[in-house]
């Protein structure tokens, strides 16, 4: 059965439908192709809108590319894609006419195949805009017979009329499923029942997984978050991000529960510095003003004068008497990124983001090689010589206002991978590739809707500071809420 020598075989699948249905039909499809024998949905594009050509008065089709590794050979997975269409109750009325469902072997491992019944790679899909978008969030640097690239043949085909589909933003996942593609739906209908019923406020960061920021009220980075959890006047707070995230909030809003749906999802980073080495480097600097990232635990906070974000650090650190020495802790690239922006010298502790200490320069290197004339964007948490070499240095949500109001259409994205999931819907009408995509954290990723749910049944687990470490903290960070942006 094996599909080649060298091992399991990489596969684009074409789906369509404009009858019926359309959307469970592509659900259907992407559900039954992820459960085939000894193959695998490694990634689904988003949804195209394609009005149809000739024939009768009809629908306009979905479109929508998915990427599988199998081990079934052509032939075997020509017969399981027919399986997965009958299954679906396909009907196709007359040529050309409308369809419940269609599913297409657009390119399979590279080989080139000419059957009657079985072509590959498929002889039109040069030619067809509804193709080569939902295939270009996928594949863009895919190389079609003749030798051009996804991306260069959607050039040639921009008459055509596509429109990516936004009636359901929560269809719009360009997820990498790792072979389950679920369907989310229902427990998201629950979720949200559940939240208004027990009047409690869902808050998800930027890089939470797309279901998870798909149910949440209110999407940001670590300031806004932090904001938002102090001025709501919900219930609870049902915080889908990290430990020290929830605990911010806990000493911003006290008088609350703060539900982490999963205990699991710490910060390797704010485990990087304690409260014994800070105290111990204070020591060795007394009188230097310790400015802590709020990615630190709240006992490290309490032990701190002031704490900043991504998105505020250049503001706090300036705002520092010049004739003061400053600690920065824990992350060594932002520190770094925030004292040469403010122009100040920096006692920097040696810790780090591993997501994000991941990224390299020759991998921004590769990304402007392959996707030229995109701009690079990268979090300040990566290393200074990556940070120097970008177009522009941001938050998470920074990065969103920036890819918004910049003139540009496509854009390299150094971070967390969530961060392109949100891009996508943020920023409609451009482009986002990763730097790399390696950039995952699986911290972030720990969280997921069934945890969600249950955190809301249960009201629980719930974050909570001691009432001591709480009272100290509480002046850094609330100082760190103050300032802009
Ligand atoms: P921001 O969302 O504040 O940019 O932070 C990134 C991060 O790593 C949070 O853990
Ligand atoms: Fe911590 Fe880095 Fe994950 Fe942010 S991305 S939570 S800094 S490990």
């Amino acid at each position: 059965m094996g599909a080649s020598a060298g091992g399991p075989a990489r596969v684009y699948l074409g789906i369509g439908s404009n009858l019926g249905d359309r959307l469970a039909s592509l659900r259907g499809a992407r559900v039954r192709l992820a459960v085939l024998p000894d193959t695998r949905l490694t990634a689904a594009s988003r949804i195209y809108v394609t009005a149809p050509v000739g024939g009768p008065e009809q629908d306009d089709y979905l479109n929508q590319v998915v990427e599988i590794v199998t081990d079934l050979s052509p032939r075997g997975l020509l017969e399981a894609v027919g399986g997965v269409e009958s299954a679906l109750g396909r009907e196709r009325r007359v040529r050309w006419g409308p369809r419940t469902v269609d599913v297409d072997i657009l390119w399979y491992h590279g080989l080139s195949i000419s059957d009657p019944d079985l072509e590959v790679p498929h002889p039109r899909m040069k030619e067809r805009r509804f193709v080569l978008e939902p295939l270009a969030d996928l594949a863009p640097d895919l190389v079609l017979p003749g030798g051009v690239t996804v991306r260069a043949a959607l050039d040639g085909v921009q008459d055509q009329d596509v429109r990516l589909f936004q009636a359901d933003r929560a269809e719009q996942t360009l997820s990498r499923s790792g072979g389950r593609d679920m369907d989310h739906a229902a427990i998201h209908a629950e979720i949200r029942e559940l939240a208004r019923e027990k009047q409690a406020v869902i808050l998800a960061h930027n890089y939470q997984r797309p279901e998870v920021q798909n149910v949440a009220d209110i999407l940001g980075d670590s300031l806004n978050l932090s904001r938002e959890a102090a001025a709501s006047q919900a219930r609870m707070i049902v915080f889908c991000g990290v430990h020290f995230m929830a605990e911010t909030a806990a000493i911003l809003a006290p008088d609350r529960p703060i539900l982490l749906p999963e205990l699991r999802a710490g910060c390797p980073m704010a485990d990087m510095v304690d409260v014994e080495g800070l105290r111990a480097l204070k020591a060795e600097h007394p009188g230097a003003v310790v400015v802590s990232y709020v990615n630190t635990s709240a006992a490290v906070k309490a032990e701190s004068d002031v704490c900043c974000t991504s998105a505020n650090a250049v503001a706090i650190v300036g705002s520092i008497p010049a004739e003061k020495e400053i600690i920065f802790t824990p992350d060594r690239n932002l520190g770094s990124w925030a004292a040469k922006k403010a122009g100040r010298e920096m006692i920097l502790w040696p810790g780090f983001c591993p997501t994000h200490d991941l990224i390299e320069v020759a991998d921004v290197e590769r990304a402007r090689t392959e996707h030229p004339g995109a701009k690079v964007v990268v979090h300040p948490e990566c290393r200074p010589e990556v940070a120097e070499i970008a177009d522009a240095v941001e938050s998470t949500s920074g990065m969103i206002r920036f890819c918004r109001e910049d003139d540009g259409h496509e854009y390299l994205i150094g971070t967390e991978l969530g961060m392109i999931y949100r891009l996508s819907q943020d920023v409609p009408g451009k482009r986002f590739h990763p730097v790399t995509g390696v950039s995952v954290c699986p911290n972030m990723k720990l969280t997921t809707l069934d945890k969600v749910l249950r955190a809301l049944r249960e009201e629980g687990p719930v974050v909570t500071v001691p009432p001591g470490i709480r009272a100290k903290a509480l002046r850094a960070v609330e100082r760190m809420v103050e300032v802009g942006p």
